[in-house]
Formats: C-alpha cells, sequence, structure tokens
C-alpha cells in the first residue's frame, strides 16, 4: 500500500525534489564503502543510493505487528542471521533437505530490504514470510517500526575488528579499481566514515534500545552465536514467536538449524560458490563474498597492536558507559 502511494506521488520526479534537495545539502565524503559517497545523514554516514530509500522509507513504510525486522551493519553477520532467521520461521514447511537456503543464497531468502525496496518502488512484504530486513541505524528507522506493537527487531553485531577486516576485504573485491590501503582504511572506520558508520554509535544505539525495550529488541552478538548456536538460536526462535517445543527439542530440530546455517555447510554449497545475488539494477554480488572465513578473530592476522589498540580504545570510550563490550581485545 505504501507503494500505491509513492506511485501517485512520484510518477513526475523519482526521487521526489524535496528528497533530492535534503541529500545535495548533506555533508558527502569518501569513506570505506562500496564505489559510492556516503552522505551524513541525522549522525550516520549512509550510502548515497540506501539514503534515498532510508528517507523514503521513514516518509511511508508502515510496520506490521507481525513484522520481523533484521538489522545489522554489513560484514556482521547478515548472511547468517538472515539464514538462521528464515530457518527458524519456515522449518514446519521445509527440511534440511528441500530448504531454500540449499538452492538460494539467505538474501534472495529473505528478499525484503526495506530501504532498497522503496528505491526499487517493490513491495515491502514477502508473501508468507514476516522478515524484512535493513542496515539503517536505530533512530533513522521509520517512526512506525517503534510505534508498531508487535512489530519486532532483531539485531546483529560483531566484534568491531573482526567487522572492519571483513568490510575491508569485502570493499576491495576483486572488481575493485581503487582498493583501500589497511591504513587508510582504519584511518576512515576509525572517524566513522564506513557504510551506516559510525559504527560504534550504530551499535549502541541498537544495545540501548534492547536494554529499554528487551521484548522488542534482540540484541544478539556474532561471537556469542559462534560460541553457543543451540543457545542462541532458541533464544532467537523464541524472541520472533515461534518457539521450538519440547517435542521438536528431543527431535534435533534447533540442531538441524544450526548445522544447516553453518557457515561449513552454508559456504561449500554450489550456489554460494558460484551463484550471483542482484540487490538492485546496478548492484551485483558474487555470492561468495559473503562467506570469507566466519571466524572470530580474524583481525590478528591483518591488524597491527597499535591499530587494534585504537579499536580497543574507542570501544571503551564509546561503550564503557553502557556495559557493552566483546571481550576480544587487543591485550
Ligand atoms: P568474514 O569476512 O570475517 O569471514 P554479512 O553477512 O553481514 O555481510 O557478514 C559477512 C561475514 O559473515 C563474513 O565474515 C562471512 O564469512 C560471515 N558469515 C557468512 N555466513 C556465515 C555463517 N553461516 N556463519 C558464520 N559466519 C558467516
Amino acid at each position: 500500500m505504501e507503494h500505491d502511494h509513492l506511485e501517485r506521488e512520484e510518477k513526475e520526479s523519482f526521487p521526489k525534489k524535496e528528497v533530492q534537495e535534503t541529500i545535495s545539502s548533506l555533508p558527502r565524503a569518501r569513506g570505506l564503502a562500496l564505489s559510492e559517497d556516503l552522505c551524513q545523514y541525522q549522525g550516520f554516514w549512509v550510502g548515497l543510493n540506501a539514503l534515498v530509500g532510508v528517507i523514503l522509507a521513514q516518509q511511508h513504510f508502515q510496520a506490521q505487528p507481525t513484522d520481523i525486522i533484521l538489522s545489522s551493519i554489513p560484514k556482521s553477520g547478515t548472511t547468517w542471521l538472515k539464514a538462521l532467521s528464515f530457518a527458524i520461521v519456515t522449518r514446519n514447511r521445509y527440511d534440511d533437505v528441500n530448504s531454500p537456503l540449499l538452492t538460494e543464497i539467505s538474501h534472495e531468502c529473505v528478499p525484503v530490504f526495506i530501504e532498497f525496496s522503496f528505491i526499487q518502488n517493490k513491495s515491502c512484504r514477502s508473501p508468507d514470510l514476516p522478515l524484512l530486513c535493513t542496515h539503517t541505524s536505530f533512530s533513522c528507522l521509520p517512526k512506525s517500526v517503534i510505534a508498531t506493537p508487535g512489530c519486532k527487531i532483531v539485531y546483529i553485531c560483531r566484534d568491531p575488528k573482526d567487522t572492519f577486516i571483513s568490510m575491508w576485504h569485502f570493499v576491495n573485491s576483486p572488481k575493485s579499481t581503487d582498493p583501500f590501503l589497511l591504513e587508510e582504511a582504519v584511518e576512515l572506520f576509525c572517524q566513522g566514515l564506513s557504510f551506516q558508520g559510525p559504527y560504534w554509535d550504530h551499535v549502541l544505539e541498537y544495545w540501548n534500545a534492547s536494554l529499554e525495550m528487551p521484548e522488542k529488541v534482540l540484541f544478539l552478538k556474532y561471537e556469542d552465536i559462534k560460541s553457543n548456536p543451540v543457545f542462541h538460536v532458541k533464544r532467537l526462535a523464541e524472541f520472533m514467536g515461534y518457539p521450538f517445543a519440547l517435542e521438536e527439542e528431543s527431535k534435533g530440530m534447533v540442531q538441524k538449524v544450526v548445522e544447516l546455517c553453518s557457515f561449513e555447510k552454508l559456504s561449500t554449497l554450489e550456489v554460494n560458490k558460484t551463484g550471483k545475488y542482484k540487490l538492485r539494477d546496478e548492484l551485483e554480488f558474487e555470492n561468495r563474498s559473503f562467506f570469507r572465513k566466519g571466524a572470530v578473530g580474524d583481525w590478528k592476522n591483518y591488524l597491527t597492536p597499535e591499530m587494534a589498540a585504537r579499536f580497543d580504545q574507542i570501544s571503551e570510550q564509546k561503550w564503557k558507559a553502557s556495559g557493552l563490550s566483546f571481550n576480544v581485545t587487543s591485550s
């Protein structure tokens, strides 16, 4: 319905003139991102292409009480969270032999990206699936997400050092004509100049929201899921309103979801080794770029002790008062 409204309003110019004017008035910079400028919008550096969708979503997105919104900064575990959530929600439709996760990357299984749906004028809902995704910061989410009872948010994040290393590899993909040197990339990320950065502020907003509204926002850490996947898959299922029954648990259903969505399983599937994923018209990714190492602590192989200490100092400074930490320090 939001899109009928949009269609009527925006036939003459897309995006609307006022959206274009807003964007052209914003600070703009080159940051650690795929080949596009970042614009500073409401405190966060948003990719120029996504920003149109972020603003349109703020104006038009109407949350539903059944919506479950999966949120993250890219390279924090989005692909994994989508796979886990999809496997949990559809476990009565599919099993570990016929799941669409075996033949499509999880981004295709959970196709609705709120901000990109608005750019492409696509529906914001998938038939029979309550899952939607976003990279938008908590404070920039459409107000109806917060105001609609029942609508829930699951946020995943990761030690900033590992997110950074994953992002650095991703933006320096083989196609990149102007690769970022490590030192330059560290500088940009630590200054907050990365896709949806400052990373620390993005994480902190969702952390605080999860403390204030635990029934609305579930805050997950990549490292925690890695160390105890069964516990966190049960927690995720319960939060989403799809709890595992005791009978399901005794049949090993939780373990099956964990195994189906594991890095080892998904990264070795043909579709994820050779397929491609088209996020929007001019943005296509090799599926394998979403599956690099899937490890905790890979930063140790790249960052100098000084670089790692810089990340940890920012974490300490930004997060200490909130009680948030990752316990994966450089010392
Ligand atoms: P690395 O680059 O450290 O290997 P996103 O999905 O947000 O883009 O994040 C990508 C990161 O998650 C990559 O990290 C990728 O390897 C890892 N990843 C992808 N699928 C995963 C899975 N099923 N389990 C654990 N990690 C996964």
